[in-house]
């Protein structure tokens, strides 16, 4: 066919669509915003975090103070005075979270988000919310060893706590989900968790947020269309990101030792006993939360603050030192964000097959052979109502824990160069070339019978006991209604 020829009939394709033609279903899993349905610049309320950095943050009330700022309406560039919702991050916590650019936070969004989290529409059979497994009660966790989902399915690991996600740089135990939108869309479809249907999980659950009209209107006022998947995600992600745990004794300790260091001038920025004891006075003067956290009896144990003030420090010290757990466990947020093999799961020095961790989602032609069986590195922070511990719920309790790492984990053949005593092994091997006897309880790997040897960190029963005592240290203060009470919104 000539182009002369050609273009007529192309004209007349375009001009009359086929009589045939049925109108297109509204995608589900997203749609472009219709102007006329959005909230007017000057309406919307952007939600703007506060770190215990800048000036304003000690005059923030609580979680969620409501406030003004000026701008300028991109559309028009007219000057505008428009609400703003400042949101206090919590003291020990100095970063604000990464917000993706499109998906910037709106109370709109937030409150949608929220309502979303809490509601058990996402699931097939209206019984499972994202909160029955990350309950604000249970650390955000479910408290179990491995969650329970849709009609009773267990499944194969522990619930993390939604705590402090937003840092995350991974989601899941094998990081697989890149942010918390990509996360927030995995359970709806699980089998295991919110899915027992026979299509397509969200064009499932679109309808059933599309026959809602309270849904329709709030998904209308936060994204200015009707509920998609894309605007799920993003409004679940957004009041996440603000579910931020901080405000410790060990953070209120430091704050202290900070005023003391520059109160001093001695320049020497270390925590001290006496920070911890202070910090332990000025809990027991507002009876606060963090005394039963540690054991203590708000009426009787006042006199305790000293004797205890030291215990902590030794925790803290070990912490950071001879226990070696701020090798992976550092930052405000207690993670490293990195993926390692401890062994949980091994059993006489064998890994099971399902327990390949972070090997298994990195992509064809990416795949580490030192990341078999690792997983990612959990923050410590609230980690007292979300026992038990580990991807597996393995460790019962923070002793348990402890002891864990004072054997030096589980061994097998993957085994973190981290959790090894990387001297023994050379001088085992070493003897062993030698012709000289060697200790037969320790398991060798592969055709080089490569030795894995455990470090032992030899911790004393008291060293165990502070270290735990530490890390109960580190629970923080309960999260602001706002955020833990699904019942409870902002007044209008
Ligand atoms: C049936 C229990 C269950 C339900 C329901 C559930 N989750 Fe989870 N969630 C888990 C488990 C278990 C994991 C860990 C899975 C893994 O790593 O393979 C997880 C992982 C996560 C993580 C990653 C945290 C981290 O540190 O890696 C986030 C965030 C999260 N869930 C949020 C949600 C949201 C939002 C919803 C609702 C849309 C939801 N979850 C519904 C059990 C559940
Ligand atoms: C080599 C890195 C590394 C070191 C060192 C390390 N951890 Fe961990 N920690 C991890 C990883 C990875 C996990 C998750 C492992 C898993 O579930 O397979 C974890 C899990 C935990 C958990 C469970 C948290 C939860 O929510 O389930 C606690 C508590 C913990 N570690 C405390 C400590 C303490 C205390 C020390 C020091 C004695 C320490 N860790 C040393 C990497 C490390």
């Amino acid at each position: 066919m000539t182009l002369r020829r050609f273009l007529p009939a192309l004209a007349l394709l375009l001009a009359a669509p086929p009589a045939f033609a049925q109108p297109k279903p509204e995608p589900a899993d997203f749609l472009l915003p219709d102007e006329s349905k959005l909230a007017p610049f000057k309406d919307t309320v952007p939600l703007v975090f506060v770190t215990s950095n800048q000036p304003e943050w000690k005059a923030l009330k609580g979680f969620w103070t409501e406030g003004t700022q000026e701008d300028v309406d991109p559309a028009t560039g007219a000057k505008v005075t428009r609400k703003v919702v400042r949101i206090r991050v919590p003291l020990g916590i100095t970063q604000a979270p990464r917000v993706p650019a499109e998906n910037p936070m709106t109370a709109a969004k937030w409150e949608l988000g929220k309502k979303l989290y809490f509601d058990k529409v996402l699931s097939t059979d209206n019984t499972i919310s994202c909160a029955t497994c990350h309950e604000p009660a249970k650390g955000f966790g479910d408290a179990k060893r491995t969650s329970t989902g849709i009609g009773g399915a267990v499944g194969g690991v522990n619930a993390p706590t939604v705590f402090n996600s937003a840092f995350n740089r991974f989601q899941f135990w094998d990081g697989r989900a890149a942010s918390l939108e990509d996360q927030a869309q995995g359970p709806v479809g699980n089998p295991k968790e919110m899915f027992a249907g026979k299509g397509d999980p969200w064009h499932e659950a679109v309808a059933r947020l599309r026959a809602n009209p309270e849904y329709v209107k709030a998904f209308g006022a936060a994204f200015g269309h009707a509920p998609t998947r894309d605007a799920a995600a993003k409004a679940i992600a957004t009041y996440e990101r603000t579910v931020l745990l901080g405000d410790s004794l060990h953070d209120r300790a430091e704050a202290l030792m900070r005023k003391r260091v520059i109160e001093e001038e001695s320049g020497k920025f270390v925590l001290k006993a006496e920070d911890y004891a202070a910090a332990l006075k000025a809990e027991f003067a507002r009876k606060g939360p963090a005394l039963a956290d540690l054991g203590l009896d708000p009426q009787k144990d006042a006199a305790k603050a000293d004797e205890f003030g030291k215990k902590l420090v030794n925790g803290r010290d070990l912490f950071f030192g001879k226990a070696r757990c701020a090798n992976c466990h550092s930052g405000d947020t207690f993670t490293d964000h990195g993926f390692h093999n401890l062994g949980v799961g091994a059993k006489d020095g064998t890994l099971p097959t399902d327990e390949f961790g972070r090997f298994v989602p990195l992509p064809t032609g990416h795949k580490d052979p030192a990341l078999v069986g690792a997983f990612k590195t959990p923050g410590t922070r609230g980690l007292l109502a979300s026992a038990p511990y580990m991807h597996s719920g393995d460790e019962k309790t923070l002793e348990q824990v402890v002891d864990f790492y004072d054997r030096g984990g589980n061994v097998n053949a993957w085994l973190s160069p981290n959790m090894r005593d990387l001297a023994a092994e050379g001088a085992y091997v070493k003897a062993r070339a030698a012709g000289q006897k060697v200790d037969p309880a320790v398991k060798t790997y592969g055709p080089t019978n490569k030795p894995i040897i455990p470090l032992k960190l030899n911790l004393t029963a008291d060293e165990k006991a502070n270290l735990v005592l530490f890390l109960k240290a580190l629970n923080g203060d309960p999260l602001d209604p706002l955020l833990s009470d699904p019942a409870k919104f902002p007044a209008k």
